[in-house]
C-alpha cells in the first residue's frame, strides 16, 4: 500500500531519499513526507513533487526515513502524511500497513496524559514506542510491538541517534539494501537497484538495527538471526521508462522479452514438455493430484479462471477458482489428494497470503506463481513457479498478466504430459510456445490502429465486454483494465449470460467490445452480437486475421493472429490491455498511477 525508503551512509540522504520515493510512489501516492535527523521533518498531501517544493535545498544529513502512503486512517492529507513523531518530538516513524487494536492502544495512552494530533493508526504505534523509550530505540520498539496487533513493514528514528535506523515487519514487506559506502531500506527491492543488488529480505516477526555499514536482524522476542544478504538480477533500467510516455505502455511493449523470459530453459521440444525446476520439490505429490484450487485477487485471479480452462481442456485435472478474499473464510476442507496454487505479482497481497496460511492448516500442498523474486508467498509456499517477468511499475498488471497465462500453459504441458496428453500433443504446444514471442511483435505492431478505435469510444460512459470459454476470463480482464485506468463503468459477461439479464441495459451509447476468436464457440458469439446489433449498440470485434464475415455485424473490428487455442488469451488480451491504455491516455488520466489504486495490496 504505502512506499518506504531510508539511508545511512557518507552521502546527502535527501537526494537519495527522494529518488527512492519517486521509484516506490506506484505503491501510494496521496501524501509524502521525510525525515532527517539534525534538520527535522517535512510532510506534504499530494504526490512527491509536493514534497520537493517545500524542502530546502542544501540539508546536510547523511540519514533519514522517508514515506510515500496510500491511506487506510485518515484521509490523505498534510497532517495524516508520515512520518509521525512521539510526545517528544524525537522519535520519527514511517508505517506500511494497519494496527488493528490501534483504538485500544490509543485510549491506554490517553490515560497516561498523552495527546494526538492526527487520524492516523500510525501515530498511536509511535507515541507507544516513545511511551517505553528510556534511551534505546530497539528496546522501546520491541515492547511496543508485543502489543501490536495488524500488519507492519516500518522504519523508526531517533533525533539523538542518526547513525541508526530500526525496521520490523509484519505482513508488509521490507527489504534491505546492502551497498558499498552506505545502507538502505525500501518496501521494495525495485527502489534500491540503482544503489545495489545486494539484498537481505526481513520475515514476519524480525526485527533489524541498520547502519550505515552493519545490520542486526533478531525476532520480538530477541533470538539472534543470522540473515546473508542474496543478489536480485533485476536491472536499474528496469524500472525506468526507457522512452516511453508510460510505464503501462512500456511493459505491454515489453510482452515478447518477457514471453521470452518466462519461458527460458522450461520447454524440452524433443519430448514435447515441460521443464519446471521450481515444482521439483513436490514431483511426488504432483504425480496423482486429483484436484487444483487456484487462489488469486484482482488480474491474478481472472489468470487462475484462464489457467482452469488450460487445465481442464488439456490436462484432464478439476480445477477451483477462488477470489483470495472470499477462499480466506469460506467453510473449506482437508484434501490430501489436492494441491493449492496462489497466483500474485507482488507476493505481497494480504488476501492471497492469508488464503495461503489456511490452505497450509488445512494440509494442502502449496505452490506459488509469483512474479517478485523472496516476497513473501514465494517464501511460504511449498514450491513455486517464478514469471521472470521483471518489475511491473504501472499499476495496472499488463505483462505480469501475460506471464501468468505462459506459465499456466506451461503447467498444463507439465501435468498434462503425466494425465494422457500424448507426445505429439505436447511437441504441437511447445512449437507454438516458441512461436508466441514472435507472434506477440506483429499484435503490437496494429497499436497504432487500436489507439484509433480507443480515440472513437473514449467519450463513452458505459461499456461491456463479452467472451465465451477460454476468452469469459479474458472479458473479464479486459474490463478490469477499462476500470483501473479510465473510471469508466465497464461490466463483463460470459458470451451466454447476455440473455439472462444484462442485454436489458444495452443501447446506442452502451459499445460492447466482443472477443470473436475463430474457435468452438464462434458461431455462438455470432448470435451474440447479432441479438445485441439488434439493440443498436455499437460492436467492436476482437478477430481473428482473415475473418472476413465479422465486418458485416461489428461496427469496428481489431483484428488479431490465430495461434493454438491453449495459447489464444494470451494473443487477445493484449490489443484490450492497449485499448484501455489509450482511452485513459485520451482522457488524460495518469495512467500508470489511477485513482484509489496501489500496485500491491498489502492489508485487508
Ligand atoms: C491489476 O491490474 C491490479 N493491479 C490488481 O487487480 C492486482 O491484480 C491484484 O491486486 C493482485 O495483485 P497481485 O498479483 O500482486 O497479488
Amino acid at each position: 500500500m504505502c512506499g518506504i525508503f531510508g539511508y545511512l551512509g557518507n552521502e546527502d540522504a535527501v537526494p537519495i531519499l527522494l529518488e527512492g520515493l519517486r521509484t516506490l510512489e506506484y505503491r501510494g501516492y496521496d501524501s509524502a513526507g521525510i525525515f532527517v535527523p539534525g534538520y527535522g521533518a517535512v510532510k506534504s498531501a499530494g504526490q512527491i513533487v509536493n514534497l520537493e517544493k517545500k524542502l530546502d535545498k542544501d540539508i546536510k544529513g547523511k540519514s533519514g526515513i522517508a514515506h510515500t502512503r496510500w491511506a487506510t486512517h485518515g484521509v490523505p492529507s498534510e497532517k495524516n502524511a508520515h512520518p509521525h513523531h512521539d510526545m517528544s518530538g524525537q522519535l520519527w516513524l514511517v508505517h506500511n500497513g494497519i494496527i488493528e487494536n490501534f483504538r485500544e492502544l490509543k485510549e491506554g495512552l490517553l490515560v497516561q496524559g498523552i495527546k494526538f494530533y492526527s487520524d492516523t493508526d500510525t501515530e498511536v504505534l509511535i507515541k507507544l514506542i516513545g511511551s517505553f523509550y528510556s534511551g534505546d530505540l530497539l528496546q522501546a520498539t520491541k515492547l511496543a510491538l508485543k502489543a501490536v496487533r495488524g500488519t507492519y513493514g516500518l522504519a523508526v528514528m531517533s533525533e539523538t541517534e542518526p547513525d541508526k535506523i530500526v525496521v520490523a515487519r509484519m505482513g508488509s514487506p521490507i527489504v534491505l539494501g546492502i551497498g558499498k559506502d552506505g545502507n538502505f531500506i525500501s518496501s521494495d527491492p525495485s527502489a534500491l537497484l540503482i544503489h545495489t543488488k545486494n539484498v537481505v529480505f526481513l520475515d514476519d516477526g524480525e526485527v533489524a538495527v541498520v547502519k550505515k555499514d552493519s545490520y542486526e536482524i533478531t525476532t520480538i522476542e530477541g533470538v539472534k538471526k543470522e540473515k546473508k544478504s542474496e543478489r536480485i538480477e533485476w536491472s536499474h533500467e528496469a524500472v525506468q521508462k526507457n522512452g516511453y510516455e508510460h510505464f503501462m505502455l512500456k511493459e505491454i511493449f515489453e510482452a515478447p522479452e518477457v514471453i521470452e523470459n518466462t519461458l527460458r530453459g522450461r520447454l524440452k521440444l524433443d519430448t514435447g514438455e515441460a521443464k519446471l525446476g521450481g515444482l521439483e520439490a513436490i514431483t511426488h505429490r504432483l504425480k496423482n493430484i486429483q484436484r487444483l484450487y487456484i487462489v488469486g485477487c484482482g488480474s491474478a485471479y481472472y489468470a487462475g479462471q484462464v489457467g482452469r480452462y488450460m487445465l481442464e481442456e488439456y490436462a484432464r485435472l478439476p480445477v477451483e477458482v477462488e477470489l483470495g478474499s472470499e477462499y480466506r473464510y469460506k467453510k473449506a476442507y482437508p484434501d490430501k489428494r489436492a494441491l493449492a496454487l496462489f497466483v500474485s505479482q507482488s507476493g505481497e497481497t494480504a488476501d492471497t497470503r492469508a488464503s495461503l496460511e489456511k490452505a497450509k492448516e488445512l494440509g494442502l500442498t502449496t505452490v506459488g506463481m509469483v512474479n517478485v523474486v523472496g516476497s513473501a508467498i514465494s517464501r511460504e509456499v511449498d514450491a513455486g513457479i517464478y514469471n521472470y517477468a521483471g518489475p511491473e511499475v504501472a499499476v495496472a498488471s499488463t505483462k505480469a498478466f501475460l506471464s501468468q497465462l505462459t506459465a499456466f500453459a506451461l503447467l498444463t504441458l507439465f501435468l498434462g504430459r503425466e494425465r494422457g496428453m500424448t507426445q505429439v500433443e505436447g511437441i504441437e504446444i511447445v512449437r507454438a510456445l516458441h512461436k508466441l514471442p514472435e507472434t506477440i511483435k506483429k499484435v503490437l505492431a496494429t497499436s497504432e490502429s487500436i489507439a484509433k478505435v480507443a480515440k472513437k469510444y473514449a467519450h463513452c460512459r458505459d461499456f461491456m465486454y463479452i467472451g465465451r470459454a477460454f476468452h469469459s476470463p479474458i472479458a473479464y480482464e479486459g474490463a478490469l483494465k477499462l476500470k483501473e485506468v479510465t473510471y469508466i463503468h465497464a461490466e463483463a459477461y460470459a458470451g451466454g449470460e447476455l440473455k439472462h439479464g444484462p442485454i436489458a441495459m444495452l443501447d446506442k451509447n452502451f459499445p460492447v467490445m466482443a472477443l470473436m476468436p475463430q474457435d468452438m464457440v464462434y458461431e455462438k458469439m455470432i448470435s451474440n452480437i447479432e441479438e445485441i446489433k439488434a439493440r443498436s449498440a455499437p460492436i467492436i470485434a476482437l478477430a481473428t486475421e482473415g475473418d472476413l464475415r465479422i465486418s458485416s455485424v461489428a461496427d469496428d473490428v481489431i483484428y488479431m493472429p490465430k495461434v493454438h487455442p491453449l495459447l489464444q488469451p494470451i494473443i487477445s488480451v493484449i490489443p484490450l490491455q492497449l485499448f484501455a491504455y489509450y482511452v485513459g491516455v485520451e482522457k488524460g488520466l495518469n495512467v500508470d498511477r489511477p485513482r484509489n489504486l496501489a500496485k500491491s495490496v498489502t492489508v485487508e
